[in-house]
């Protein structure tokens, strides 16, 4: 099995600069007085989140769940394992789920079910990336950075097979 490359930068930094900064105002505008938790789905929107918490000119709080379908994987496998719940009580709280990117919506909508039992007041989702395709779940991101292509994407801390997640910009690969 070859290794998998680089093929072409589908979103620039800048561009995901810009985007990161409107949703920060948009953001900050709904939940002013909120004192929201940013909850952030582990690996994959850790460059994603330490962007947006930088952005944001409200005061917040910050926790993770982690979450993973079993071993490596470039397509969905429809079996996903919580390996972190959240440090901070989230009963009564207003909690934003800070996702790296929907693609069948398997992953967010177990992160979300977890969630709720925790007793929150909200729970919103803020994505970075969507991916067009038939048969996702209906799980909406209330804030979301891109729409883009089916295509399977690295960087700006997504991963494949754990390389890449520190590039500054989106990239498709090829050899997957
Ligand atoms: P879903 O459960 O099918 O929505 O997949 C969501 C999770 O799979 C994300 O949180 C990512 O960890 C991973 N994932 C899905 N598509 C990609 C991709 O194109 N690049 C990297 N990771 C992906
Ligand atoms: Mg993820």
């Amino acid at each position: 099995m070859s290794s998998p490359q680089l093929h072409r930068r589908l979103i620039g930094r800048l561009r995901i600069r810009r985007r990161v900064r409107e949703l920060a105002h948009q953001i900050a505008q709904d939940y002013r007085d909120l004192h929201p938790v940013l909850v952030g789905t582990l690996k994959g929107s850790f460059v994603f989140l330490a962007d947006l918490v930088r952005e944001l000119p409200i005061a917040v709080e910050i926790d993770f769940v982690g979450a993973a379908s079993y071993g490596p994987r470039t397509s969905s496998a429809g079996e996903v394992e919580l390996y972190c719940s959240p440090r901070l009580s989230l009963q009564g709280r207003h909690i934003i789920v800070v996702e790296d990117i929907i693609d069948t919506g398997i992953t967010l909508a177990q992160v979300l079910e977890r969630l709720w039992e925790l007793g929150p007041a909200s729970i919103k989702v803020c994505a970075l990336l969507r991916k067009r395709k038939a048969g996702q779940l209906q799980v909406e991101a209330h804030y979301l950075g891109f729409e883009i292509p089916d295509r399977f994407v690295v960087g700006y801390g997504l991963d494949c097979k754990e390389q890449f997640r520190h590039l500054p910009d989106v990239w498709t690969v090829r050899g997957v």
